[in-house]
């Protein structure tokens, strides 16, 4: 099995370019293909999950032309795509799935979605519901992947979500714009809201925000140029180091400040961690800042169900930043973390006993530390951002960490090792 040692470092230094945020990539290209005219989208991430969103859509009619990080996507416009040939293969992404499948369901033909072993053990009924309720026809096995769908001639919904997830409203949101009439729909909490922000931008009659949205169907929707931010959850993990390393210092230029997604940086901030935003603009709706971070003294870190949202993909390092810096963390309410693309929870507790940290595993969430990490060997679980934050964890432990199978990491953040090696003095 493929290993690599992340040794002690010293400190870390410099300037940073970030890949860009795959969560809006995600958005440009799926809304792009059912706009009218061309979508350019600059600085387009080239990880395997956007990869996969690019690859179904291929598969399904829209011509893409990609030129280093420019992706030009001719849309075939609202309810235009094309019957595929065969499995649209989502890899190992859940917003591919779950995003795609609010589109297919507003069209009339049959397709099946399949994914990668992790993908296939994720939670697919919460959007089968929403969309099953539209009118279309669609089957999970299980509630599991395959998904099939048989989709057309929606009728608007007023849907709460079970779960407060980006992905399930982004598929009512955009099968409501195929959708007859108008969508409503609430959620438990706020989550990141780049599918409204996208939707707006294309000129979908989309009201509200917060937890409560509506949508009007048949709205035909134009395409744009979007200039995709540095993804700060990428960032997270550059922004961990720094913090905890001494006499560290990091210039994060041009990420995506949203503040559905600032969360960790936030959270820290309030716990004396020296972060600054700076030079603020804006990207067609994006709100876009350069980060400025230097080694910080962390108090005990405490995350509750209020704040889950807007750093849910973040926990994991923050869990690893709790227990290398020796601050220790407490995180509940995160439930959802069972259903990433490992099971967080369990894939934390593991690994952190493995590398000397006392931990307490609960259902939703863990207790970490005060005891600092030694080091020692932990598997990434075929998880990105599991595979990440031990690495980072590693520049902060006493004798590094040995990552089993950390070649995941280009799910989001292909040259992550190398980056990171560029920066870091030991
Ligand atoms: C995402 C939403 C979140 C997040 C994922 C990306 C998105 O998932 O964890 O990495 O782009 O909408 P959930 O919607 O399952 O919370």
């Amino acid at each position: 099995m493929e290993t690599r040692h992340i040794s002690p470092a010293r400190r870390i230094r410099g300037t940073a370019g970030l890949p860009g945020d795959k969560s809006i990539a995600h958005r440009a290209a799926l809304i792009g293909a059912i706009s009218d005219g061309t979508t350019t989208a600059e600085g387009f991430p080239s990880g395997a999950d956007c990869r996969s969103t690019l690859r179904c859509l291929r598969q399904l009619g829209v011509r893409i032309e990609q030129e280093d990080d420019r992706v030009r996507i001719e849309g075939r416009g609202l309810g235009g795509l094309l019957r595929p040939e065969g499995a649209l293969d989502a890899g190992n992404s859940g917003t591919t799935v779950r995003l795609l499948a609010g589109i297919l369901a507003g069209h009339s033909f049959s397709s099946t979605i399949v994914g990668d072993a992790s993908l296939s053990r994720r939670p697919m009924e919460r959007v089968v519901e929403p969309l099953s309720l539209f009118g279309a026809c669609v089957e999970a096995n299980g509630g599991k992947l395959p998904l099939r769908i048989d989709g057309g001639h929606l009728r608007a919904i007023d849907y709460r979500t079970g779960v407060a997830s980006a992905q399930v409203k982004s598929a009512v949101l955009l099968a409501g714009a195929h959708a007859v009439g108008t969508t409503t729909l609430e959620e438990p909490a706020p989550t990141r809201d780049h599918t409204e922000i996208a939707l707006r931008g294309a000129g979908a009659a989309l009201r509200g925000s917060g937890r409560r949205i509506e949508i009007d169907g048949g709205v035909r929707l134009r395409s744009r140029t979007f200039r995709i931010p540095g993804d700060v959850s990428s960032a997270a993990f550059l922004m961990a180091a720094a913090l905890g390393l001494p006499d560290s210092e990091l210039e994060l230029p041009g990420l995506g400040s949203n503040p559905t997604r600032t969360g960790f940086p936030g959270l820290l901030q309030s716990l004396g961690a020296r972060i600054a935003w700076e030079r603020h603009g804006e990207h067609g709706g994006e709100p876009v800042a350069d980060a400025l971070v230097r080694s910080s003294l962390l108090g005990p870190i405490e995350v509750g169900p209020a704040q889950v949202p807007s750093l849910i993909d973040e926990l994991p390092m923050l869990a690893v930043l709790g227990a290398a810096s020796g601050a220790g963390v407490e995180i509940r309410g995160a439930r959802e973390l069972r259903h990433k693309e490992s099971d967080r929870i369990h894939a934390l507790a593991a690994n952190l006993a493995s590398t000397g940290v006392e931990v307490e595993e609960f259902e939703d969430g863990l207790r970490v530390g005060p005891s600092k990490m030694r080091g020692g060997t932990v598997s990434s679980f075929g998880d990105h951002r599991i595979a990440m934050a031990f690495a980072i964890g590693g520049l902060m432990s006493g004798e590094g960490v040995t990552i089993q199978d950390p070649g995941c990491v280009d799910i989001s953040f292909p040259g992550f090792f190398e980056l990171l090696d560029g920066l870091v003095e030991r």
